[in-house]
């Protein structure tokens, strides 16, 4: 595994960060913890949960993991949005969607895991409760800290917030009250880039940030300051859907997937290519920085931790051939 030193932050960390978005939610406890120990025993020390995630249980069970080795681990967390309000049906329903789901992933029946999670994100999307406020956010952090079986977090962000609803800079006040008080080593936002790029503009206080930027979205090209502050991204496999893609489109143009193999020097006429290919291009974009992945199967952990152990390739000729895939995909997805 590679390590940098995070601009900005006394952080160093792994190039390679773990999403904790789905634990407790897709994956039940056994399996979180399970997955969050195979990606520390590759070398990865990033995990980066929020106060909503897994239905407001991912914290927690990272704490679980984190306990005896606190000062080894980068934890990350985000305040802002709040997990829907606990539900007894939904415990008693949670295990058995997952064995569902697990049951149609393993047998290829793509529609029906598509309609499943379909729903449930229309359902989380329906529950999701921003709130921008002091009161909730400390309330959120002392809630988050317990969970964590923690003092401090190593970055705090404020999650998906728009520029607007932070910009009387209170939030971020309180963020630097935070900071100051030792509960957290950096403070940040996690939002879309057009956000980012306002914040970082009116507050020079923000230290960190994380946004999305994989081979169809590049939004680390628009991003200001990105040499003074630390800059993780997420979303490399563009939440899978990338790979479905990219991988279509490779079957489809044989001899284009060959002559590309050829220049990238990776086998992009199978799926682990194609997945090496993304999470290549999202390390070698942001060479000083953090790139999580959500990877929950243990032959992703170790594949994925494989392609952050070696340094990202030349940049101009790895570029030029990305920009023709990626002009490729986006041509296929219009004649469709
Ligand atoms: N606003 C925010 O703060 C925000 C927004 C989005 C994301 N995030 C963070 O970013 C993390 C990652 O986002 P995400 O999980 O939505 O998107 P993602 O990392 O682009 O996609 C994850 C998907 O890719 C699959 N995958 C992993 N490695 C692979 C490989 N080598 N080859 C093929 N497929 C592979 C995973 O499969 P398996 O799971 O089955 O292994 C999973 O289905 C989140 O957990 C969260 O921490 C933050």
């Amino acid at each position: 595994m590679r390590y940098v030193q995070l601009a900005g932050t006394d952080i160093r960390c792994s190039v390679l960060g773990f999403g904790c978005a789905r634990l407790m939610g897709r994956l039940s406890r056994r399996q979180s913890l399970r997955a969050l120990a195979a990606a520390y025993e590759q070398g990865i020390t990033v995990f980066d949960t929020a106060r909503s995630y897994g239905w407001g249980e991912s914290e927690a069970v990272v704490g679980e993991f984190a306990s005896g080795k606190r000062d080894r681990l980068v934890l990350i967390t985000k305040l802002g949005i709040l997990p829907p309000p606990r539900n007894r049906l939904r415990q008693f329903l949670k295990p058995l969607v997952r064995s569902v789901l697990s049951l149609a992933t393993r047998h290829r029946l793509t529609t029906v895991t598509g309609a499943i999670r379909a729903q449930i994100q229309q359902r989380v999307s329906s529950q999701v409760q921003r709130h921008y406020d002091l009161e909730t956010a400390r309330r959120s952090l002392d809630t988050s800290l317990k969970a964590l079986r923690t003092d401090y977090v190593d970055v705090l962000f404020i999650h998906a917030p728009l520029y607007e609803q932070i910009a009387d800079g209170k939030l971020l006040d309180y963020l630097s009250e935070v900071l100051r008080a030792g509960k957290a080593r950096a403070i940040g936002v996690s939002t879309d880039i057009d956000s980012t790029n306002r914040l970082l503009a009116a507050f020079p206080s923000l230290q960190v940030v994380q946004i999305e930027n994989n081979l169809l979205n590049c939004h680390l090209d628009a991003l200001h300051r990105k040499d003074q502050i630390g800059v993780i991204t997420n979303c490399p496999f563009g939440r899978q859907l990338l790979v479905e893609n990219l991988t279509q489109l490779m079957s489809t143009a044989p001899a284009k997937a060959s002559e590309w193999s050829k220049e990238t020097g990776i086998d992009l006429c199978s799926a682990d290519g194609v997945g090496k290919l993304l999470l290549t291009y999202a390390l070698a974009t942001n060479p000083t920085g953090v790139v999580l992945c959500g990877m929950h199967q243990v032959e992703h952990i170790a594949r994925n931790a494989a392609v952050a152990s070696v340094d990202p390739p030349a940049q101009t000729a790895f570029q030029r051939v990305v920009r023709d895939i990626r002009e490729a995909l986006v041509e296929r997805t219009c004649s469709n």
